[in-house]
């Protein structure tokens, strides 16, 4: 199987799983059990890997929560703001193009009584100078008003790659006191993510995304200019300050530290890894883009390096639908352009709102490149892929 779905999750590096081994069976004990050393031991060890992840996202670490991964912190981060009994402003903006966990939740919020405005991307033909799949500034900023109490937007979405101006968010949101609610889930890894720095005031991120386990990741919360107030959704124990209860994971977050302190040299855009995947990514483009005819990318440019991440590949096909040339490909994994939760796939919503036709986006795929992909895989999975589509141009 050769896989080319790192949007999807990517394999925990070994030397992730070296680090987070002792914390399993050997210093196993409750992080919070102070009173004895064993527990103290493992608290500071947890401890020492939190503050290596705040250093890492240019946050303090006293704005860190610890949760089970991107859904959770996503929840805490826009339900603890919206519900708590102080925010007094009951409006919320979403970017069109989020993933479902940001998404649904905004449903449930606007089924209780919250309202939300959904902020339309640039299209596909958009002609312009802006990259198709990005958020529409001049959108956004009418969408905001006096009770916007919250804007969340991703900072690269998991679908077509497209990296938003997170700054010209926060710029906006800002000027008019909303806070900002980041989902950094598809960026930390593949760009530079500094909290301080783009002014986020919540950012949410699973480990899993960056070679970390499954099963972890955190929040940030507050931490710079404007206060952050979150009503807790998981009660408790009362750790973490009581704002998520639950006895924490030393193992996964010193994995996830470690993960991250990986990441933060691949990151840079300029940096080997980086460009080590773009330039597998073009490769496995050219190969298909070779043999097979009509293939259109789907979101920004593969060449516009500031507003698509480098691994990510995803287009559309002429006549085939992406999940039949998936079935008929089954010695590579990738995914395709709708969402398979039922028996009858829906088209992916991202595509959706930039434009495409539903029958667009059911001949669309999503292939992910990452950390171990090689040069010998990109060769053998594009024969395969083109002798599928060959097969089924045949039957
Ligand atoms: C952009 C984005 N946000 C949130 C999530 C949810 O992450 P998790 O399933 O780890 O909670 C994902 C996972 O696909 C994602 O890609």
């Amino acid at each position: 199987m050769i896989y080319l779905d790192y949007h999807a999750t990517t394999p925990c590096d070994r030397r992730v799983v070296e680090a987070m081994l002792p914390w399993l069976s050997d210093s196993f004990a409750n992080p919070h059990s102070d009173s004895h050393a064993a527990g103290r031991q493992v608290a500071e060890a947890m401890n020492g890997a939190i503050e290596s992840i705040a250093g890492a996202i240019g946050a303090p670490a006293s704005s860190l929560l610890m949760t089970s991964g991107a859904t959770e912190s996503i929840n805490l981060a826009m339900r603890g703001v919206m519900t708590h009994p102080r925010n007094r402003r009951n409006h919320m903006v979403v970017c069109s193009t989020e993933h479902p966990a940001v998404l649904d939740v905004a449903s449930d919020l606007q089924r209780s009584g919250v309202e939300v405005s959904h902020v339309r991307v640039h299209p596909q033909q958009s002609g312009g100078e802006a990259a198709p799949g990005t958020i529409d500034l001049d959108a956004l900023a009418a969408a905001i008003t006096p009770d916007t109490a919250l804007v969340n937007m991703m900072l690269v979405n998991n679908e077509i790659g497209a990296i938003h101006p997170i700054r010209e968010v926060v710029r906006i949101a800002h000027a008019a006191d909303a806070l900002v609610h980041c989902d950094a889930t598809q960026a930390i890894g593949r760009i530079p993510l500094d909290v301080a720095e783009m002014g986020l005031d919540l950012v949410s991120a699973s480990a899993h995304k960056f070679y970390g386990p499954k099963g972890v990741g955190f929040l940030v919360a507050g931490g710079g200019e404007r206060r952050v107030r979150l009503r807790p959704q998981i009660v408790g124990g009362g750790q973490q300050q009581g704002l998520r209860s639950g006895t924490m994971n030393p193992a996964g977050i010193i994995a996830m530290a470690t993960a991250l302190s990986l990441a933060k040299t691949s990151a840079d855009p300029h940096g080997g890894e980086s460009a080590r995947i773009e330039t597998l990514r073009n490769q496995l483009w050219d190969i298909l883009r070779g043999s097979i005819d009509g293939l259109e990318i789907n979101g920004p440019p593969l060449s516009d390096r500031s507003s698509r991440v480098s691994g990510n590949l995803n287009f559309h096909l002429r006549e085939v639908e992406g999940e039949t040339w998936m079935a008929a490909a089954p010695g590579v994994a990738f995914s395709s352009g709708s969402a398979c939760s039922s028996s009858d796939p829906v088209a992916s919503h991202v595509l959706l709102a930039m434009g495409l036709s539903e029958s667009q986006a059911r001949r669309s795929v999503r292939m992910g490149i990452g950390r171990m992909t090689t040069s010998d895989e990109i060769e053998l999975a594009g024969r395969e892929l083109i002798d599928a589509l060959q097969r089924l141009r045949l039957t």
